[in-house]
């Protein structure tokens, strides 16, 4: 099973990615053949149709659809801004909506989300599910948020506590279980 991982966050000290590796290291160990991706690496402009009729499909854009293309599943952890999915994340759909075909479509998706406040970015990841499955993304019914993530992390970015992790090992089986493919 080939997993694509990445956060929904460009910040270098973000705990979205440190959290999104995690998820990585796990499905590793489980067995799945794992590749984690900076956005950072991906640049793109805000989408702006007129850059779209000049330019075409950024490069930014085009590779990380090739990417997407290549995996059988992902896995994202989002921030959450002001109760939703940020503006670098939902900019990263509309234009990865806008090659066709799309790589995202019939692609299966665990959604997870880290914020250091005491909710852990839940409600981000309501809102977040919905322009992944307007695109034909399956997106896992069970979602995982990390609450008071700032303090979560030791210095190697593993998860101090048991329990998160102990959670997100089960909810990675669960999801890996049911995409079917083979691990
Ligand atoms: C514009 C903005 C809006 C935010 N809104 C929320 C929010 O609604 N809920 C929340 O838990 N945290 C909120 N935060 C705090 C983020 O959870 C925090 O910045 C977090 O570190 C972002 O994730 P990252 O570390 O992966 O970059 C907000 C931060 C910003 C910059």
């Amino acid at each position: 099973m080939k997993l694509l991982v990445f956060a929904g966050s460009l910040r270098m000290d973000s705990c979205n990615k440190k959290f999104a590796r995690e998820a990585a290291r796990l499905a590793q160990e489980a067995g799945a053949q794992v590749e984690f991706v900076d956005l950072r690496d991906y640049p793109m402009p805000v989408y702006d149709g007129d850059i779209e009729t000049a330019s075409g499909i950024p490069e930014g854009t085009r590779r990380l659809g090739e990417k997407i293309k290549a995996a059988d599943a992902l896995i994202i952890s989002t921030p959450e801004y002001n109760g939703s999915i940020p503006g670098i994340l939902k900019n990263v759909v509309d234009w990865l909506s806008r090659e066709k075909p799309v790589s995202l479509a019939g692609k299966h998706l665990l959604l997870l989300a880290a914020s250091p406040g005491a909710l852990g970015g839940t409600r981000s990841l309501w809102h977040t599910r919905q322009p992944f499955e307007v695109l034909g993304v399956h997106v896992f019914p069970s979602m995982q948020g990390l609450p008071n993530a700032y303090e979560a992390f030791d210095a190697q970015g593993r998860l101090k506590e048991q329990k998160p992790l102990e959670n997100l090992r089960k909810l990675l089986g669960q999801f890996m279980q049911h995409t079917g493919f083979k691990v």
